[in-house]
C-alpha cells in the first residue's frame, strides 16, 4: 500500500486592485451581471464571466426554477453560452463572484462540483489551462491557475473512448 497525496495551491491577494489587469477586467464583468440573476429562491445571486482564447467576454448568471433541479448555475450558464457562440475556441478564464440578499459575501466563491465537472470537459479538450479567479462582494481574491487543481481525480472522458 502506498499513500499518495494531491496538493492543491492557489493565489491569494488582498484585494481586486492587486490583479493582474485582464483578471481583474474579468471579475469587473462577473460583478457587472450579478443582478441579472435569477434566484428568488435562494437569494443568491452568482456572476461569471467567461474569457475566451480569441479576447471575447461571456458571462452568465444563475437561473433558478420552481423545479429546483432546472435551474443552472452561473458557471455553466456562462461557459455553455460561451462554447456555443465561439465553438472551438479554448477558454482561457473564467471569473466567479455573488451577493447573496441575507448576508454579507466576504470570501472568494468556488465552483460547485457540477461546474467544476463542465469546466474540466473544456481543459481536457483544448489542452488548455482555464484560470479561475474567485471573489466574494469584498475581501480577498483567489487565483487557481488550472480547473483540474480543484478537481482532482476527476472523471476522464479518455475513460469512454477503447
Ligand atoms: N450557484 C451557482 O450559480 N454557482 C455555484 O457554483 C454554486 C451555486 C447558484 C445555484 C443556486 O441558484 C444558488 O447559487 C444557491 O445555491
Amino acid at each position: 500500500m502506498e499513500k499518495k497525496n494531491f496538493s492543491l495551491s492557489y493565489l491569494e491577494f488582498d484585494s481586486a486592485d492587486e490583479l493582474p489587469a485582464p483578471d481583474r477586467e474579468l471579475l469587473d464583468r462577473a460583478k457587472g451581471v450579478v443582478e441579472s440573476a435569477y434566484a428568488p429562491y435562494s437569494h443568491y445571486r452568482v456572476g461569471a464571466a467567461v474569457r475566451m482564447g480569441n479576447g471575447q467576454i461571456c458571462t452568465g448568471s444563475n437561473q433558478e426554477n420552481m423545479a429546483f433541479p432546472s435551474g443552472l448555475c452561473a458557471e455553466r450558464v456562462a461557459l455553455y453560452a460561451a462554447a456555443s457562440t465561439y465553438p472551438g475556441v479554448p477558454v482561457e478564464a473564467i471569473a466567479i463572484t455573488a451577493r447573496s440578499e441575507q448576508f454579507p459575501v466576504d470570501k472568494p466563491v468556488p465552483p460547485c462540483g457540477s461546474c467544476r465537472q463542465a469546466m474540466i470537459e473544456y481543459e481536457m479538450h483544448s489542452r488548455q489551462k482555464i484560470r479561475v479567479i474567485l471573489m466574494g462582494e469584498l475581501g480577498k481574491v483567489v487565483v487557481v491557475e488550472s480547473i483540474d487543481t480543484l478537481l482532482p481525480l476527476s472523471f476522464r472522458e479518455d475513460g469512454l473512448k477503447k
